[in-house]
């Protein structure tokens, strides 16, 4: 194959700072791309498939399974001609840190390299819902677009302008759905209406955690990932191995720190400024895996 017949593109994983399962209620929520991500190429090809060596993957359009059913939707909705496409990934598959998003992006911008902004984050689309059935959109956006931003349902992704931060991400090991810690979280509230104080708490969290990131203040940031993760645990969707890491992670010098996402498995983060090296090997030393990364990579859109 002729190295100019190839092209190819990039997209950034994502973790959520702050605002998780309130955000469903209708919440905000502050999240960010994170230095990692998928890397698609496409070289012609008389059909259409789809290797990803780093999660084991390699599907063609027909096969069942949900990334055939994705890239079968990307593929259809781009026009483009049938490809071999192959991904390259720093990011773990299935820890809340974006990764279905960053593949349909890294696919779609491989397909169509002319397409950005809300052109390129809807044929993405296409392929994430088959991932998480009702997606909110948050994950593609930022995985195109990378940054940080301030969430919410009714409005969308609302790009804030501030300095990248330095943290760590701690990894669990244990798989997780987000569709059942979600539906979890509904049943807990429906059993226990009283529960609903620490959606408003988190609700707090986050209006003072965007004040502290705008202001660059990074101490408050990491009190406010503390008590978020505290919230969080009132809600029932942490998990011991998170609590061990998050514990470990203050012990080893970070500001603060919480789960990420759904929770019930997945991944944790820390803020670490000037100790990301002790926190990840903290991290380690207990048996998880982990990385030092930063939040709010580069705008790319
Ligand atoms: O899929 P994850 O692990 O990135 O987390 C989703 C965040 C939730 O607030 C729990 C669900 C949602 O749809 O916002």
């Amino acid at each position: 194959m002729a190295e100019q017949s190839q092209q190819g593109g990039f997209a950034w994983g994502k973790v959520i700072l702050l605002g998780e399962h309130a955000v469903v209620y209708g919440h905000k929520a502050i999240a960010g791309a994170i230095e990692r991500g998928v890397h698609c190429s496409a070289s012609p090809s008389s059909s259409a498939r789809l290797l990803v060596t780093a999660w084991d993957i390699d599907v063609q359009v027909g096969d069942e399974h949900p990334v055939a059913n994705a890239l079968r939707a990307i593929l259809e909705a781009s026009e483009a001609a049938p490809a071999l496409l192959e991904a390259q990934s720093d990011l773990p598959a299935g820890a809340g840190l974006g990764s279905s998003a960053a593949l349909c992006v890294a696919i779609a911008r491989a397909l169509r390299p002319d397409l950005q902004g809300p052109g390129l984050e809807a044929l993405a689309n296409r392929g994430e819902v088959f991932f998480h059935e009702n997606p909110s959109g948050i994950d593609v956006a930022l995985s195109s677009g990378g940054g940080m931003g301030v969430y919410r349902k009714a409005t969308g992704l609302t790009p804030i302008d501030c300095p990248k931060l330095p943290l760590v991400v701690g990894l669990s090991g244990v798989p997780r759905s987000t569709a059942a810690m979600v539906a979890g979280v509904g049943q807990r509230l429906r059993d226990k209406p009283a529960l609903e104080t620490h959606l408003q708490a988190i609700a707090n969290q986050v209006e003072l955690g965007q004040e502290a990131l705008l202001a660059g203040e990074l101490e408050p940031l990491g009190a406010l990932m503390d008590q978020n993760h505290a919230s969080l645990r009132e809600l029932g969707v942490s998990i011991d191995a998170l609590d061990q890491m998050v514990e470990a992670a203050r012990e080893a010098g970070a500001l603060g720190a919480k789960l990420t996402g759904a929770g019930g498995g997945g991944a944790m983060i820390a803020l670490a400024p000037g100790r990301q090296d002790e926190v990840s090997e903290k991290l380690q030393s207990l048996g998880y895996e982990s990385f030092v990364t930063n939040l709010g990579a580069p705008r790319t859109t």
